[in-house]
């Protein structure tokens, strides 16, 4: 099984966002997946989604989460907030460690949290040079360079980094991300060391997504 995650980041409004859901079930119809599919909405979309979204066996994931329980942390969003109404939820994006300023410790807070409210981090990486949480079942594996600029790593290096990662789960999934597309989503998936990715710009249009999905 393969895992293709939608990462919209801080696109979309609610009926675009219901609308794109629409239309993949439409896609979905004609041809049927066994994958794994996990659409992250922008926070507020979570629950106004999930129905539509479980009837569709797609899962969501959250795009961040508080390294805060829950109290006095004005804005935040907990994990056991979240807790039921997502399955995942992504830490370690480059975008939050650059824009948001997260560390490591911050980022090791936050997963504890997900961990505590049952949800699975999809552990983002930009390199060998982060590190990864001993507990981690996900990790992405997302260099710099390739994130939205429309350069995508060569699988070869890809694998050579997902081989010098040290994972203490040897059966953790791995997937990639950084301008994953139809056209250069099944050389990955081809080498058989990649179990999918993590899709941002081309999951915007729900047809672009599928079509990553349909031609591997
Ligand atoms: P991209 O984004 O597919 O637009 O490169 C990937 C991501 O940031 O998760």
């Amino acid at each position: 099984m393969k895992y293709y995650v939608a990462n919209w980041k801080a696109n979309k409004n609610l009926d675009e966002a219901k609308a794109w859901l629409v239309e993949l079930s439409a896609l979905i119809h004609l041809h049927p997946f066994v994958d794994k599919i996990i659409v992250c909405p922008p926070t507020p979309y979570i629950i106004p989604l999930s129905k539509m979204a479980e009837d569709l066996k797609i899962e969501l994931g959250a795009q961040n989460l508080s390294q805060y329980p829950l109290g006095s942390y004005t804005g935040e969003t907990t994990a056991k907030q979240l807790k039921g109404h997502v399955e995942y939820a992504l830490i370690g994006h480059n975008e939050r460690r650059v824009y948001f300023h997260e560390n490591e410790e911050i980022l090791s807070e936050k997963f504890v949290q997900a961990k505590m409210a049952g949800i699975e981090p999809i552990y983002c990486i930009r390199s060998v040079a982060d590190k990864i949480p001993d507990e981690t079942k996900i990790v992405a594996y997302e260099p710099v360079t390739a994130i939205g600029s429309g350069q995508n790593e060569d699988p070869e290096k890809v694998i050579n980094v997902k081989n010098s990662l040290f994972l203490q789960d040897k059966k953790a999934i791995f997937l990639y991300g950084g301008s994953v597309t139809k056209d250069n989503a099944k050389a990955y998936i081809k080498t058989g060391e990649i179990d999918g990715f993590l899709i941002g710009s081309e999951s915007l249009t729900a047809r672009n997504f599928f079509e990553i999905i349909s031609v591997v």
